[in-house]
């Protein structure tokens, strides 16, 4: 009995100490706001080069590849939603309801997390908004 109880005990240490570890790592906040001025230019130099190292290997700007074509994807989605998709994706998949449509639509393929900053994100919206018909 005694020793059950102990068993029982240093389980619960156990999961106490891991969800530690977990909790850990540093928290991304949902980005809820993004002022959008005229398009940034430099910032479109760099996410340019982003979108072409980390993002063409499933999207094109104007074709369906393993992911939806992006060109328009400024005018059809909210910034704050194209941040969360690059900064947040696996939150993103879960909660999003647009983006869990996008999911089923693409037979449940879940978009790799690329691990960008936020201003690496936002780069890459810059040179999407500046690729935008
Ligand atoms: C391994 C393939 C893959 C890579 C790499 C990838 N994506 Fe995606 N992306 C997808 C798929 C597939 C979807 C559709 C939703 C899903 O299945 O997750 C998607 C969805 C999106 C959407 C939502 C489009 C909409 O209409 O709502 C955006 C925005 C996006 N990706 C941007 C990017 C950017 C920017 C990069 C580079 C940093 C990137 N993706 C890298 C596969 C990828």
């Amino acid at each position: 009995m005694k020793s059950k109880l102990l068993g029982l005990f240093s389980l619960i240490g156990f999961l106490l100490i891991s969800l530690n570890v977990v909790a850990m790592q540093p928290p991304k906040e949902m980005i809820t706001k993004v002022e959008l001025g005229p398009v940034n230019p430099q910032l479109v130099k760099v996410g340019k080069g982003l979108f072409t190292s980390k993002c063409i290997a499933c999207h094109d700007l104007d074709q369906k590849k393993v992911g939806p074509a992006l060109r328009n994807v400024t005018k059809e989605r909210k910034p704050e939603y194209i941040m969360n998709v690059m900064y947040n994706t696996a939150k993103m998949q879960k909660i999003d309801p647009v983006y869990k449509g996008l999911l089923a639509q693409y037979k449940n393929v879940p978009m790799p997390d690329p691990n960008f900053t936020e201003t690496q994100c936002r780069s890459v919206l810059e040179y999407l908004r500046s690729v935008a018909k």
